[in-house]
């Protein structure tokens, strides 16, 4: 077959889909797979036909899966950008969260807005594993910054509108044990917008891609939720329907970029030898853009490992695989096996933010192709 290719593992999705199904919180759960980790039709079909909703965070996100058929009910949109077809997507009847106050202004002057929205805030609790994952935060233009919640209410208000879904997403990684903060501070601002009757916690939710991090024991988080829900309920006597987002969760585990050593050249006695893929930023961007780390593999049959800087295929010296944990300015080298130019190299847990955020076209490569597997 192919390289480079990305492969989907079907069973590994419906696994992870099949375990968030089987959680309940008191007064409701709706699982929206945020699409954006990977928009794949038939990854977006396998989610539609197990009865999970979606997260689209671009108007063009939310028309590609009205496209596919998806109800406009099941659909909600939070956009960094004013969607440019919004009265096209109420009408179809996607949930449209406003993420800042101009766009609950551009929400209240479509000529068929219905009587309820959404609104995203930024509760200043921020989270990821550095920054450029971070979401939430006096450092990040995401959502209506919570000390101005009574203006957003205002505005719906003067319009006769009811804000009945609060909309947090704080970023994505990071320690699963803030979690409980996060659903408390966000049913402190939940009590403000006395109409809301949802929360969408956004997602987030950790995945292990390398040894030393630790993934998100779903468990336990939808046990702190339950518990802060119910008391929730007996402080305020209301009962709020959670929403969860998760992307990586659902996808990233099942998929694996498959790729060859293209090249491999070293820089001397005391420089480093770096394996070249057929594959690089083009394709894969979070080890460039974020220091991200995966496991790599080189699948031959040599015993001896080696110490390589692992490296893409593009013209751009920031085009690495193998960066310093969390910062894409530093390389690391990784210990392998051995290899030689043609070697197969596994890049794994690439099913979430791979083929969709990949500086696609750069130098004109041509995009990997996608494949689902069993
Ligand atoms: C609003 C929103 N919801 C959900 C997600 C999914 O995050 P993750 O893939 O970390 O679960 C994101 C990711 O950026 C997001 O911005």
């Amino acid at each position: 077959m192919q390289t480079p290719r990305y492969e989907y593992s079907r069973s590994k999705i419906q696994e992870k889909i099949d375990s968030l199904l089987a959680f309940k919180t008191p007064y409701g759960l709706t699982v929206r797979y945020a699409i954006k980790a990977n928009p794949h039709s038939e990854i977006i079909d396998m989610m539609h036909k197990a009865s999970i909703h979606f997260d689209a965070s671009s108007s063009y996100e939310a028309t590609q899966l009205l496209k596919q058929g998806i109800p406009g009910s099941h659909i909600s949109l939070s956009s960094q950008q004013s969607p440019h077809n919004l009265e096209e997507l109420l009408d179809a009847g996607v949930l449209f969260v406003a993420t800042s106050l101009h766009q609950m202004d551009v929400f209240l002057a479509c000529k068929n807005h219905p009587g309820t929205v959404g609104v995203r805030v930024n509760p200043d609790i921020g989270r990821g594993h550095n920054n450029r994952t971070s979401t939430a935060g006096v450092s990040a233009s995401f959502g209506v910054w919570h000390e101005y919640i009574d203006n957003v209410i205002e505005r719906a208000q003067s319009h006769n509108i009811k804000i009945n879904r609060v909309h947090v997403h704080v970023g994505s990684g990071g320690d699963p044990h803030l979690w409980s903060g996060i659903i408390e501070k966000s049913l402190t601002m939940t009590e403000k917008f006395t109409d809301a009757t949802s929360l969408d916690i956004g997602g987030g939710f950790k995945v292990q891609r390398f040894s030393d991090e630790q993934e998100a024991d779903m468990e336990k988080i939808i046990h702190i939720f339950k518990d802060t829900l119910s008391s929730f309920y007996t402080r305020t006597g209301r009962k709020i329907h959670l929403e969860i987002e998760p992307g990586s969760y659902l996808v990233a585990h099942a998929g694996v970029l498959v790729a060859e050593v293209d090249d491999i050249v070293d820089t001397g006695k005391n420089g480093h030898t770096f394996l070249r893929l057929n594959t690089g930023m083009n394709d894969f961007l979070r080890s460039s853009l974020y220091g991200a780390q995966h496991r790599i593999e080189v699948l031959n049959e040599n015993t001896e490992t080696k110490e390589y800087v692992v490296v893409g295929h593009n013209c751009e010296s920031g085009d690495i695989l193998t960066p310093a944990p969390g910062d894409p300015e530093k390389i690391e080298t990784r210990t392998l096996k051995q290899a030689s130019i043609g070697d197969e190299v596994r890049i794994y847990d690439t099913g979430a933010y791979g083929a969709s955020m990949r500086a696609k076209g750069y130098n004109s490569f041509p995009d990997a192709e996608e494949v689902l597997v069993d």
